[in-house]
């Protein structure tokens, strides 16, 4: 059983909310596991060009083009993403969508897979953490267990801090904020977001171990997404 971990974070991993909970998640199944993280990675989104249609490969030449047989070969991702406006930051996005490239003539590549969902905001990760179920979702790869944390906003180390009106720190501590190392928000001075981190990577590695059914996992999403896209219209 192989585990593909994929942070979006844009920022190193000793300072990333999201590198963080994808690594505990990784570090809790008992499974062969491998972190791949999007930094600093130039990552198109889908062209719509359809030349993956026939063979369900991707046929942009970029960043992503090398973690494609890694993404074939795993039985689960635990995918996490930053916040960003609402919504997943772009590169995370553009990954996320390049998985077009699976879905075409009964391409049943993702098919019954399992995921973990990883979401990091200054405020909330759950809008990313969302969006990621949504996305594994149209693969019909289950969602078992969705992560979510408070990260650092950049408001806390962007030198202006202690006097911009609209930045976080001001919005979370009051005018008269005075920025210490001991508040500004990381993921590792939360004891029940590492506890869901570590439940998440537990359940993962059960779930693959005893009961995984591919067939039965594809047929539930499939009904899933019936409803949601029924919901929608
Ligand atoms: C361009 C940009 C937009 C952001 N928008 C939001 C937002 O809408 N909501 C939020 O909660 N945090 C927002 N943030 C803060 C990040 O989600 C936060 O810094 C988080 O810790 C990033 O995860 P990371 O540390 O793993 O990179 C934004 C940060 C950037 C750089």
């Amino acid at each position: 059983m192989k585990i593909l971990g994929i942070s979006g974070s844009a920022r190193k991993k000793e300072k990333s909310g999201v590198y963080k909970l994808v690594r505990t998640v990784l570090e809790n199944t008992g499974c062969e596991t491998e972190l791949v993280s999007l930094r600093g990675k130039k990552i198109s989104g889908c062209i719509a060009c359809l030349g993956c249609v026939k063979d369900n490969i991707c046929k942009v030449e970029d960043d992503l083009t090398p973690l494609r047989d890694a993404i074939v070969e795993a039985d689960a991702f635990v995918f996490g993403a930053p916040n960003y406006y609402s919504t997943l930051s772009a590169i995370s996005h553009a990954f996320l969508e390049r998985w077009f490239q699976f879905r075409h003539r009964e391409g049943n590549t993702l098919w019954g897979k399992l995921g973990v969902a990883v979401g990091v905001g200054g405020t909330s990760g759950q809008f990313p953490a969302d969006d990621i179920e949504r996305f594994f979702a149209y693969n019909f790869v289950e969602t078992i267990a969705k992560v979510t944390g408070q990260g650092a906003a950049s408001c806390y180390s962007c030198g202006h801090g202690e006097t911009c009106n609209v930045g976080l720190p001001m919005m979370l501590h009051g005018p008269e904020v005075h920025i210490t190392d001991d508040m500004i928000p990381d993921v590792t001075k939360q004891p029940t977001v590492m506890q869901s981190a570590a439940d998440a990577g537990r359940l993962l590695g059960e779930r693959l171990r005893n009961d995984h059914d591919r067939e039965n996992v594809t047929l539930m999403m499939q009904q899933k997404m019936m409803e949601m896209l029924g919901e929608s219209v």
